[in-house]
């Protein structure tokens, strides 16, 4: 039986390489992203991915992607919590909505996504969280990242509470903190900064991690990174 993933933030960047790997791995996957257009281009190419274009900060998102997966009669081997918002801005101008934007779309959309989608999820399936070498406790800091690393470091914490509490469930929760890969966001993290790995490189790593990483970990904070993280 083939495996199905689900997988947010696919439309460029490491998850849209992401989702390339694991069509190529066999897997079945849902992805979920805002521009229709791009995602198009990946259901165009891999009959095996399903596409969601909705925001995932929408009310109705959730009940959207319900309906895909009760219509389809998809149970899930895996989520993959990818989409991302950075917001790059020094802590004194950061307004109350930026920091309500940043949580809503790096915390509290997973997080009910994961509550929501519980009751499709097999025994034996993983949660994998994509945080960022920002969100771990004790790595190097930059200014104007405030926001963006204190959503990456609840999102971290987040994942050993789960896996302790669905641990007897049979669901494996683990935490990727990713250094650098050369994508838009990095850009707009680091303007000018080359990045060792290549959105393709880190999007390899990710796919195997959410199909093998849970036989290996369960509520672990990796770094991902080949800096020193403490
Ligand atoms: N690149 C790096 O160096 C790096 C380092 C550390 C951590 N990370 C993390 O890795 C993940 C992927 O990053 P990336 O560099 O590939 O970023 P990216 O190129 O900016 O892609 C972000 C993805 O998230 C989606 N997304 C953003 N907001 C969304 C929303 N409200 N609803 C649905 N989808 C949304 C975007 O799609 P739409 O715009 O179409 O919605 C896009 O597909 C992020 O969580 C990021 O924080 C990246």
């Amino acid at each position: 039986m083939n495996k199905h993933i689900l997988l947010t933030g696919a439309s460029k960047g490491i998850g849209f390489e992401t989702a390339k790997i694991l069509a190529g791995k066999n897997c079945n996957i849902t992805v979920i992203s805002r521009s229709k257009e791009k995602l198009d281009l990946l259901s165009e190419s891999y009959k095996r991915i399903h596409t969601i274009a909705v925001d995932i900060t929408r009310p109705d998102a959730v009940p959207l992607i319900i309906k895909h997966l009760t219509a389809n009669q998809i149970q899930l081997d895996g989520i993959i919590h990818n989409a991302g918002l950075l917001i790059n801005k020094p802590f004194r101008d950061l307004t109350d909505q930026d920091w309500e934007n940043q949580f809503a779309v790096n915390l509290l959309a997973p997080v009910r996504l994961t509550r929501e989608l519980l009751p499709f999820l097999k025994n034996g399936s993983h949660i994998l969280h994509i945080s960022s070498m920002g969100g771990f406790q004790g790595s190097d800091k930059f200014p104007g990242l405030s926001a963006y690393s204190a959503s990456k470091g609840a999102l971290s914490i987040l994942t050993e509470c789960l896996a302790a509490e669905l641990a007897s469930d049979q669901i494996f929760v683990n935490c990727l903190c990713l250094g650098a890969a050369e994508t838009e966001m990095l850009k707009q993290a680091f303007p000018g900064f080359k990045a060792p790995l290549t959105a393709l490189e880190m999007g390899e790593y990710v796919a195997n991690f959410v199909l093998n990483g849970h036989k290996f970990y369960n509520g672990k904070i990796l770094p991902v990174a080949l800096s020193n993280p403490v």
